[in-house]
């Protein structure tokens, strides 16, 4: 079992495959023109598999394949597939922008994923437009049914954002009712790639819109999530991502690695590790080192805690949010 500086277990790995989108979402890339990561520095799957071996036997029993859109990276199954193969009990879920997913979908339930959370913030298409700065909204609800229709088990990511779409919590709510997925609202995380001046809501301002047509009663944290649940009436549960709120960094159980072979122990964390050289020399006794290092300097708290204070300026396209 992995534990941090101040003792608390860590078993989940996020796994950024490429920092590359097909979108730009305000709240997560520049407009501006910017360079990637030229390929030939990001860590081949072989070697990021080597990595996600060693940490498995290490404790690390979930697994998120993030991006940028992770989609974007060629044979995304085939790396899906070493990782199902080795440990076929692992939670393998993977975070997608949802745009190419109609394609790929059975591809990668084949290959051993078993869920997939899905940005979706808005159910307008000029609004969706607007949000990812591109015409997305049909890709993203063929993806949404595609997912479902081969069995993965489905959650939606919601950012509800000042002036923009606000007034579609309650639609988005009802829209993954009707569908039997829980949606998950988000607090917008201030970073120093999205666009000036965004605003984001609280999460006592997404429930107050919600407020406004259900009773809602507070479930609590399950397990180490980062989301509250709460459930409606009838029964249906969705969550709230606050990492504003005090309690929410208690019981964080992850840590990041990023395509080039960062370890990032928290998304506020300047001080990154590359396990790159490492695995590539297959020393696999110095990956796991450099691994346990980074959890001995996890800090305690992020910093959205502090109104207004502080962004992050590690870019969330790199860490996979
Ligand atoms: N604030 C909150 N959530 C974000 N995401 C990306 N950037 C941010 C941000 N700045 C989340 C979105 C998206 C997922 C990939 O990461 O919910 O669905
Ligand atoms: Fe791409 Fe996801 Fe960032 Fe949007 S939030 S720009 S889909 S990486």
């Amino acid at each position: 079992m992995l534990k941090d500086g101040f003792g608390r277990n860590v078993d989940y790995l996020r796994i950024s495959v490429t920092e590359r989108c097909n979108f730009r979402c305000q709240y997560c890339m520049p407009d501006k023109p910017f360079s990637w990561v030229p390929k030939e520095n990001l860590l081949s799957f072989e070697d990021m598999f080597l990595f996600v071996k060693a940490s498995i036997d290490e404790g690390i029993n979930k697994i998120r394949i993030t991006g940028g859109e992770p989609l974007l990276r060629e044979d995304l199954d085939r790396f899906i597939k070493m990782i199902s193969s080795y440990a076929p009990d692992v939670d393998l879920a993977l975070t997608t922008n949802a745009y190419l997913l109609p394609k790929v979908a059975d591809k990668l339930k084949d290959a051993g994923l078993k869920r997939i959370n899905i940005s979706l913030d808005s159910l307008k298409p000029e609004v969706a437009q607007k949000i990812s700065q591109k015409d997305v909204l049909k890709n993203v609800l063929d993806g949404i049914e595609k997912a479902l229709e081969v069995g993965l088990k489905v959650k939606i990511n919601m950012v509800p954002l000042k002036g923009i779409n606000e007034d579609e919590i309650v639609d988005i709510l009802d829209f993954c009712k009707s569908r039997g997925v829980e949606v998950r609202f988000i607090e917008y995380m201030e970073n120093a790639s999205a666009k000036a001046g965004l605003k984001g809501l609280l999460g006592k301002e997404i429930l107050e819109h919600i407020k406004k047509k259900y009773k809602i009663k507070k479930l609590g944290r399950f397990g180490s999530s980062p989301s509250f649940s709460y459930e409606l009436e009838d029964g249906y549960r969705f969550g709230m991502i606050d990492p504003h709120k005090h309690d929410f960094c208690e019981s964080c159980n992850r840590i990041r690695l990023t395509a080039e072979g960062f370890l990032i122990p928290c998304l506020y964390f300047e001080d990154a590790m590359s396990i790159k050289e490492a695995v590539e020399k297959k020393d696999m006794q110095k990956a796991v080192e450099v691994l346990k290092e980074v959890l001995k300097n996890k800090p305690e708290k992020n910093k959205w805690d502090e109104e207004g204070s502080e962004t992050s300026s590690r870019a969330f396209y790199e860490t996979g949010g």
